[in-house]
């Protein structure tokens, strides 16, 4: 039966302006083109609070409570007063998204039982190559590719045009613009030597697989739960903009692209392409260990054939984002889904009778325990 009086804390790591906040003082009338969607995107806090009020509704004892780029303050929480279950959203420390895993690891360190992935799952998605790799080696389809870690490249590269350029440790569509996409080797040389002046390497050289794109969000462990997908409609966009989710399409409601791409759920599929697709995003979930849910960024090729641009442990949990779209799809309102995924990681906890009773004794220079 549920702990439904088990104490969750919801974590996160904010500091500064939010970029949303300020938008909302932007009145819609004064953009040069007619919105489609609200400008008005929810805060960070926004977010962060809609989610413990939904564990509440679930009947947990939740609270949010911000890291503030403060490690010490972490250190206060997982020593002092552990709750039985973190709710990790923490994405990054100092700024710095590569420190997402080591965040994870100070709750391991800890045995604080945390939702979603472990920090070794973070750490391989993270780097798009490796992952890549990874999946290749497991027989998960992925497009062809190149890592690069300075700006060259042979003109003989053995890559098949269109050509997609793309940093291979960032994430939410950073470095990915209308102009990413390019048909020749000039192009390419000259893609390059912008996205290595702003971007550090490694540079992902991908094939370009123009076709549908799904996201496919998977829920659950044993086994994982593959949710309804969702379909980006790129129709919309001027035919200038190639069929891609750029950072303002993604993020940017006071650019005209965020407005052009519209999305459906479920995506309508065959039952041959719904399996298979099923079939290969439980393949890369696994393959990369992920843990009570991810989302997997997919393309559909020539003959349907599905490709993994990307596997995302942790994505974002918004009401009415891609993930929260798919479960409420599948029938799980958004407080449910919360609610299961803080139940998977209850599971996980550390059994009272294994921790250890008093802390252990001091260690000399010798070695050996002394008494105290
Ligand atoms: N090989 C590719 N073929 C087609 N589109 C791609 C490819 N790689 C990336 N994209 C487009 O760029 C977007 C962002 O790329 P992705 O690999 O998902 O990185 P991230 O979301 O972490 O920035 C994708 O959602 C997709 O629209
Ligand atoms: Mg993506």
């Amino acid at each position: 039966m549920r702990d439904c009086r088990a104490s969750v804390v919801v974590l996160y790591n904010h500091v500064g302006d939010d970029e949303y906040e300020k938008m909302k003082e932007v009145d819609p009338s004064t953009l040069d083109f007619k919105p489609e969607y609200d400008i008005h995107v929810s805060t960070v806090e926004e977010e962060y609070k809609a989610v413990v009020k939904a564990l509440r509704k679930e009947n947990f004892r939740a609270r949010a409570y911000n890291l503030k780029e403060d490690i010490r303050r972490l250190h206060r929480l997982l020593s002092r007063n552990p709750p039985d279950v973190i709710f990790n959203l923490v994405e990054y420390f100092h700024d710095d998204s590569k420190l997402e895993a080591q965040v994870a690891g100070m709750y391991e360190l800890f045995r604080v039982a945390y939702t979603g992935a472990s920090p070794f799952a973070l750490n391989i998605c993270q780097r798009k190559g490796l992952a890549k790799q990874i999946l290749l080696a497991n027989d998960v389809p992925t497009p062809r590719f190149k890592i690069l870690t300075e700006p060259k490249i042979q003109k003989r590269h053995g890559l098949h045009y269109p050509l997609i350029v793309k940093p291979a440790r960032e994430d939410a569509s950073a470095g990915v613009t209308k102009d990413s996409v390019v048909y020749d080797y000039a192009a390419l040389k000259k893609r390059l030597d912008l996205v290595f002046s702003e971007f550090a390497p490694p540079i992902l050289v991908e094939e370009f697989i123009q076709g549908r794109e799904l996201h496919v969000s998977v829920l659950g462990n044993d086994p994982p739960v593959v949710l309804p997908s969702i379909e980006f409609d790129f129709s919309n966009l001027p035919s200038d903009h190639p069929h891609l989710i750029s950072y303002d399409v993604k993020w940017n409601p006071l650019d005209e692209s965020y407005h052009q791409v519209h999305t459906t759920c479920p995506a309508k599929l065959t039952k041959r392409e719904l399996k298979n697709v099923e079939k290969i995003a439980q393949a890369a979930y696994k393959t990369l260990g992920c843990r009570d849910y991810a989302r997997l960024d997919l393309r559909l090729g020539e003959h349907s054939h599905v490709y993994v641009l990307e596997v995302n442990p942790n994505p974002d949990l918004t009401e009415s984002v891609s993930f929260m779209e798919s479960a409420e799809e599948a029938g799980i309102s958004f407080s449910q889904t919360l609610g299961r995924i803080v139940e998977y990681a209850l599971e996980r906890r550390v059994p009272k009778s294994e921790e250890p009773e008093s802390a252990p004794a001091p260690v000399t220079d010798s070695g050996k325990s002394v008494k105290q």
